[in-house]
């Protein structure tokens, strides 16, 4: 797995793992805890969850997966935006910790940007949370390039908001379009989420510029597109796999390096859309309250 040293990060693996839609089946949960050892015993050793993922379920779950290694891994969690205020972000970190078993978190994000709650409350949250050992960096995630800009007008060192997490794969290329610059700029590491376009990768095993260059590199077209996702600097991506083959898969996918001419064809295959990234929710608390309350009430209800 190659590794990747970024502004103030401690090395960190090229390809991480995901865990949204863990944790919230009782049924499933020892097979994703497998899938999590795996993928950390395979170098994939950051992980990306969210107090949302099954409203705690996946930080519940990543506690169990990591009891006798917590040294190994570097965690991520995210505060969804109806946490946002100074207070609430505090809360949610520690309560972040006690589900995980940690004393504390390597990175912790703001989920989406809130309109409801002033930046700068969070911002000051994020501090504390931080300025108490509970968080070793902060960050954002689903900031496009008007709310990093709000966001670096509030930075007190470069690098002070140490990544930003957005969509990127093939299907999703809109951060190429300012967020990418943005980030190289102030030191932030891109996370590059949904590299697999969340399972909607119907059909790339078909694309000449794909098939191609998993035949030179001995990979399979999809362990391509993920490899294409972490060539240009900076770039972290966090696949999510249950099923043990797909683990193996992406864990393999760290270690292609794609050259020139193959990330052109690739490119030109998938053209990038010629508007910029936007956040795709509304950043209005109600919603955010909704969102989690649904979140809440389905694990209960699957049990
Ligand atoms: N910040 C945000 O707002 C945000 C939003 C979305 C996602 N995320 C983060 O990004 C992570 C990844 O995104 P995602 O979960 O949306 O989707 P993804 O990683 O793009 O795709 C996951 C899907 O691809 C399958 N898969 C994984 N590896 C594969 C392989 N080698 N070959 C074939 N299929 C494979 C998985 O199947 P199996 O599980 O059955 O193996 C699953 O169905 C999330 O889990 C979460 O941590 C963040």
């Amino acid at each position: 797995m190659r590794t990747l040293q970024w502004a103030g990060l401690p090395p960190l693996p090229v390809l991480g793992q995901g865990t949204y839609f863990m944790g919230d089946q009782r049924a499933r949960r020892t097979a994703e805890i497998d899938a999590l050892r795996l993928g950390v015993s395979l170098g994939m050793t950051l992980i990306n969850t969210a107090e949302y993922y099954g409203a705690g379920g996946a930080e519940e779950l990543i506690g169990e997966a990591i009891r006798d290694g917590r040294e190994q891994v570097f965690l991520v969690t995210k505060v969804w935006p109806s946490h946002a205020s100074a207070r609430d972000v505090q809360a949610t970190v520690r309560a972040a910790c006690a589900r995980m078993r940690t004393p504390y978190i390597d990175l912790v994000l703001l989920h989406w940007p809130s309109r409801s709650v002033p930046l700068e409350e969070t911002v000051r949250g994020l501090r504390a949370v931080r300025d108490a050992g509970l968080a070793r960096h902060i960050g954002v995630s689903n900031f496009d390039v008007p709310w990093l800009k709000r966001l670096a007008a509030l930075e007190r060192r470069p690098s002070e908001f140490a990544a930003n997490e957005v969509p990127y794969s093939l299907a999703q290329r809109g951060i190429e379009q300012g967020v990418m610059g943005e980030a190289t700029e102030h030191g932030r590491l891109v996370l590059g989420y949904s590299p697999l376009a969340h399972g909607h990768y119907g059909g790339w095993d078909t694309k000449p510029s794909l098939r191609t260059a998993a035949e030179a590199h001995g990979a399979t077209p999809l362990q391509i597109a993920l490899a294409w996702t972490v060539q240009r600097p900076g770039i972290v991506a966090i696949p999510k796999a249950v099923s043990p083959a797909h683990v193996r898969a992406n864990a393999a996918a760290g270690d292609i390096v794609l050259g020139d001419e193959e990330m052109a064809a690739i490119e030109a295959e998938f053209p990038a859309p010629a508007r910029p990234y936007r956040p795709m929710l509304p950043a209005n608390i109600a919603f955010h309250r909704l969102v989690l309350g649904a979140a809440r009430l389905q694990r209960r209800m699957r049990g």
